[in-house]
């Protein structure tokens, strides 16, 4: 199918500009004034809308095990809302059991994303050091994956050791590759965790208070103090707190490379959602917790001036079923919400109709830049020779969120009654339409994995 797209604006990192598009084969084949409509091609008039790149999203989780069963979304139902919101590649992870190894890991996980809708790569996970760890992570470099990904909170399950977080920085640097590092000091957490429930205090308002800003803060201190002595890369996910931006930017100043994500919650929502009964509180059980308003804007600021390089989303949802694992317990809710399908909407209402990033800035944080650090070279841009995926964006779509209209698999929602301006209207992935109209071509082709 090659799709001659007329009269749109052209929206990317670098420019606006009032251009057409030709795809050919799956790849942007031109751009420019009047191009002649090839006889073969379907023509899309983007009159008074955007052309933006199809979205990446960096931090995604589909069907994460947990004790609590798998995350709601599994890859068919997480990318499909992906696509209803312009994400056209998702990044999630891939997280073995302890004692088996990362490449086995990785070609489950290559299979079980096999019906995405979307195209996918992984960040591979380390949550243990065995003496095949570091033969294992060169052979996942060598089948394509460039990201691992550290969880140095959650250590009875899936956290690694922080011994042992050097030692994969060390290996990770070495082959050129990029650690991405959930900073939270997860045995301290852990004592107070546990001290809460031994004084009885097992409701799901403790989730939070037994994740202070400061263990998130101190945790990016020390992976960036690490990453630096073991010329490692590294690339903070979720940050959450003004304390912790504060280290990343002076890392960042010295000239180390110290990437940071925050998501569209951190940026949109505060701690003051956990009041109420334990139906409410649960959905916003998220690690790190949300943070204090003050929190929300030190992360403007930072997404404003470039700190902070990119918008994920760590789609992680749990249906009310799911988090109720944790009623009498607060340790045992699922950690994690949905968010695939409403960031490109969140960060244009909340940020560029607000005036606190501009178009390209919003194209550079949900696209160009995501694909850029994790070596997506030919996603997140629109320039000819790149996948033609592609979205046309209307602006004057307004939506009011809600678990009664999204595509989420999932029964709970933390951006219910958001007001949004803004519809991935057409969705175009590797030179296929995917949406139309607004709506699901329920024909669309599997997404492949994409070697990095
Ligand atoms: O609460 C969260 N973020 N759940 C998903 C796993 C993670 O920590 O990223
Ligand atoms: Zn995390
Ligand atoms: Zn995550």
């Amino acid at each position: 199918m090659n799709i001659l797209i007329q009269n749109g604006t052209i929206v990317t990192a670098e420019a606006t500009i009032q251009a057409d598009i030709l795809t050919k084969d799956g790849k942007i084949s031109d751009i420019g004034a009047n191009i002649i409509i090839p006889a073969d091609a379907i023509t899309i008039n983007a009159s008074g809308k955007y052309v933006i790149p199809g979205a990446v999203d960096p931090h995604v989780h589909m069907q994460l095990p947990t004790p609590a069963g798998p995350s709601s979304d599994n890859f068919l139902s997480g990318s499909i809302a992906a696509l209803y919101g312009g994400t056209t590649t998702i990044l999630d992870f891939v997280t073995p059991h302890k004692g088996q190894s990362l490449t086995d890991a990785l070609e489950l996980r290559k299979q079980e994303a096999s019906n995405a809708l979307t195209d996918y790569s992984f960040h591979v996970s380390p949550v243990e050091w065995r003496s095949s760890t570091e033969d294992e992570i060169k052979e996942c470099i060598s089948r394509g994956i460039t990201s691992f990904k550290v969880y140095l909170a959650y250590k009875n399950t899936v956290g690694l050791k922080d011994h042992d977080l050097f030692k994969v920085l060390k290996v990770v640097g070495k082959t050129g590759g990029l650690v991405t590092v959930h900073c939270e000091m997860g045995d301290e957490i852990d004592l107070m965790r546990n001290k809460f429930v031994s004084e009885n205090k097992t409701g799901p308002e403790f989730h939070a208070l037994s994740r202070p800003a400061i263990f998130e803060a101190d945790a990016v201190r020390n992976v960036i103090d690490m990453a630096k002595l073991a010329h490692c890369p590294v690339y903070i996910v979720h940050v959450s707190s003004h304390l912790s931006l504060k280290h990343i930017a002076e890392a960042q100043k010295s000239g180390q490379a110290v990437f940071a994500e925050t998501c569209p919650h951190y940026l949109l929502l505060d701690d003051s959602v956990y009041k109420g009964d334990f139906s409410h509180i649960a959905k916003y059980v998220i690690s790190p917790p949300l943070r204090k308003k003050e929190d929300q804007q030190a992360l403007w600021d930072a997404v404003s001036d470039g700190t902070v390089k990119t918008a994920g989303t760590d789609h992680c949802p749990f249906n009310l079923e799911q988090k109720a694992a944790g009623i009498d317990d607060f340790r045992n809710i699922p950690n994690g919400a949905g968010g695939v399908e409403h960031r490109l909407a969140l960060m244009f209402t909340y940020g560029v109709l607000t005036n606190k990033i501009t178009l390209n800035q919003w194209v550079d944080l949900c696209s160009a830049q995501p694909a850029n650090i994790f070596g997506l070279k030919t996603k997140g841009n629109i320039a000819v020779g790149s996948d033609a995926d592609i979205v046309i964006w209307n602006p004057d779509f307004e939506n009011t969120i809600s678990v009664n209209n999204h595509y989420q698999n999932c029964d709970l929602e933390i951006f219910e009654g958001f007001k949004t301006k803004g519809l991935a209207e057409t969705v175009i992935k590797n030179g296929n339409i995917v949406i139309e109209n607004g709506e699901l071509i329920v024909s669309s082709e599997t997404g492949v994995f994409l070697r990095r």
